[in-house]
């Protein structure tokens, strides 16, 4: 059990990346208090872990609202006592995803992505913090930020530029709260990354990857070059985010690290299929051939 008894809270846990993690770290010990901003998902993954023995609790809460933050580490020190790990995982795509040139946004679009995938994580942390300093009793701060911070997505300047500040986040954060025992990190995930990511949030949860969706493995699918000859799963990310979040990483601290052949070291320039869930083969012709032309070759 590499999280037993730890207690952690997610935000974003109602689907992907965070709901695969909610499910692993329940299923290695912890207590975990899963929130989401759609109704009904973050329960929905609390009834999974239920129902497989573990020990869950849900609230609905918005990352960018100040009081939902608040909230959400309430309820995890109400339910279980104290919180151990805050998994500040929330995050957005752009409006068009990939589709819509930086020229062409709008303001509010900038203001939105930064206040759910930077102020959120911000909020998030600040919160858990708060209550981990106050009461002397350290614990860890995760974030979900992308490869994006390292190498920009075509199509996605405002996204790469606010996951960018919450690495940046990170490292400050570790400095300051090094000295309170509170450790500071980012999973920085590619590719195996959730489907439901390009969809609306009214859309159900698939728990899937975009590699698992693209049908039969094809290596040499040159809009997502892996190097691995296998199709990544969301799971693939998530234990990095186990690592990070347990024990096993009690020295590591300030740390953005890329997942699922990501980051710095990969051809991060993913090309990302624009008709998800509908066409069997999303490989072929999803993809215009003026945003294969940035794949980085
Ligand atoms: N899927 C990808 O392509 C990809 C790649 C790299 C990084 N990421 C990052 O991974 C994280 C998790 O996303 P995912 O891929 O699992 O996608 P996902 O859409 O499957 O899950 C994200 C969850 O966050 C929730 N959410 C959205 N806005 C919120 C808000 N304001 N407050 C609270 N919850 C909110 C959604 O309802 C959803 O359940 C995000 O930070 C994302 O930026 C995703």
């Amino acid at each position: 059990m590499r999280m037993k008894d730890k207690v952690v809270a997610i935000t974003g846990g109602g689907s992907g990346l965070g709901r695969e993690g909610a499910l692993m770290f329940a299923a290695e010990g912890a207590k975990v208090v899963v929130s989401d901003i759609v109704p009904g998902r973050s329960q929905a993954v609390v009834d999974q872990i239920v129902a497989a023995g573990g020990t869950a609790s849900a609230i609905e809460a918005d990352v960018r609202v100040e009081a939902d933050m608040n909230a959400l580490v309430e309820k995890t020190v109400e339910d279980y006592g104290r919180i151990d790990v805050m998994w500040a995982n929330a995050g957005i795509p752009e409006p068009g995803f990939g589709m819509q040139p930086l020229h062409q946004s709008s303001l509010e679009d900038w203001n939105n992505i930064f206040a759910v995938n930077t102020t959120g994580i911000y909020l998030a942390f600040r919160a858990a913090a708060r209550w981990m300093i106050d009461n002397k009793r350290p614990g860890t701060l995760l974030a979900t930020s992308s490869a994006a911070a390292f190498t920009a997505y075509p199509g996605f300047p405002m996204y790469a530029a606010s996951k960018a500040a919450v690495n940046g986040l990170v490292r400050a954060a570790s400095l300051e709260f090094g000295k309170y025992g509170i450790r500071a990190n980012a999973i920085c995930p590619t590719h195996g990354m959730s489907v439901n990511f390009a969809l609306p949030g009214d859309a159900e949860v698939l728990g899937k990857s975009y590699e698992e969706m693209m049908g039969e493995w094809n290596p040499d699918n040159r809009a997502m070059p892996l190097r691995v000859d296998t199709p990544p799963v969301i799971r693939d990310n998530a234990n990095l985010a186990l690592f990070l979040a347990s024990d096993e990483s009690r020295y590591t601290t300030g740390q953005s690290i890329a997942s699922a052949d990501g980051g710095q070291f990969a051809r991060t320039s993913i090309i990302f299929p624009t008709d998800l869930g509908q066409s069997e083969d999303i490989t072929s012709g999803a993809i215009p051939d003026e945003l294969r032309d940035q794949i980085d070759r």
